[in-house]
């Protein structure tokens, strides 16, 4: 049985989720308990294990009458329920305004590059960051990393306005700098939105950044690369980034060989270009 949780801890857990919901944040997880059961943030350690885990997960049931405050841990988004992907992708690009939730908006960015393509797309591209071509026409991959990448979506027998591109985050890291993990951390749940509205069939994590953060994996894109990987449902490959292939270009076999596995699973044949 769940005890009731102390009331000045369920304001303070109350005041904290609002602060996430208006930076735009909604998904919350577990951390992992150790073998002992022991969780490794520090909670309450008279709360028992459901408890603790309706704090923190909003997607455990909740079987306790309705509290005003429990509902902060079954937030909706604000495009919950709405079927039109496209209207979905507006709605999530308002909440996201003109985003003020990290460093990024006063570091020299021109736009926020939200995302481009067909919102019904089988497929996605996950890119890293914009760049100062994409800060500037408020389109990802339009330099020219882009350019290869059209090259790669056209090898695939499909157009760049048939798919959905966008990155991990949406304004330019000064000096085209990798992105930090906070700024991912932030920004990313806008992307997470993007994909559950598009629900693509197939999306590929272009470079070692996205794949690490979509993933949650540390690992090196030699052992990222080659499989295919669940997204919350959705299949997920990793292939080198574009801009990374045009440093090396004899990585470009590997990456056709990754892309042939996409296609494969999209029933795509090549020389099918229109
Ligand atoms: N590199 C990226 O990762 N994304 C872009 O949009 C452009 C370059």
């Amino acid at each position: 049985m769940s005890r009731a949780l102390d009331p000045s801890l369920r304001r303070q857990l109350a005041d904290r989720i609002r602060f996430y919901r208006e930076l735009g944040i909604y998904e919350f997880y577990r951390r992992p308990v150790d073998s002992r059961g022991a969780d490794n943030t520090a909670r309450d350690p008279s709360l028992d294990e459901e408890e603790a885990s309706s704090m923190i997960s909003p997607t455990i049931p909740r079987a306790r009458a309705a509290d005003p405050e429990d509902d902060l841990f079954s937030a909706p988004k604000p495009e919950a329920g709405v079927s039109d992907p496209a209207r979905a992708l507006a709605i999530i690009r308002e909440d996201l305004g003109a985003c003020t939730r990290c460093r990024l908006h006063k570091q020299g960015r021109q736009q926020i590059v939200f995302g481009v393509g067909n919102p019904k797309a089988d497929l996605m591209f996950v890119g890293e960051a914009p760049g100062a071509d994409e800060d500037e026409q408020g389109e990802p991959f339009v330099g020219r990393a882009g350019q290869l990448l059209n090259n790669m979506i056209k090898a695939m027998g499909i157009r760049r306005e048939d798919v959905y591109i966008a990155n991990i985050i949406k304004c330019r890291p000064p000096g085209n700098r990798v992105p930090e993990r906070d700024e991912c951390e932030t920004c990313s749940p806008f992307l997470l939105r993007q994909i559950a509205a598009i629900q693509p069939k197939v999306i590929v994590a272009l470079g070692a950044v996205a794949a690490k953060t979509l993933l949650a994996i540390n690992a090196p894109m030699a052992e990222l690369r080659g499989r295919w990987y669940d997204f919350r449902g959705i299949k997920l490959a990793v292939t080198y980034h574009p801009a990374f292939l045009l440093r090396d270009p004899r990585q470009k076999k590997e990456a056709w060989k990754d892309l042939q596995r996409v296609m494969q699973e999209l029933g795509l044949t090549v020389g099918a270009a229109r």
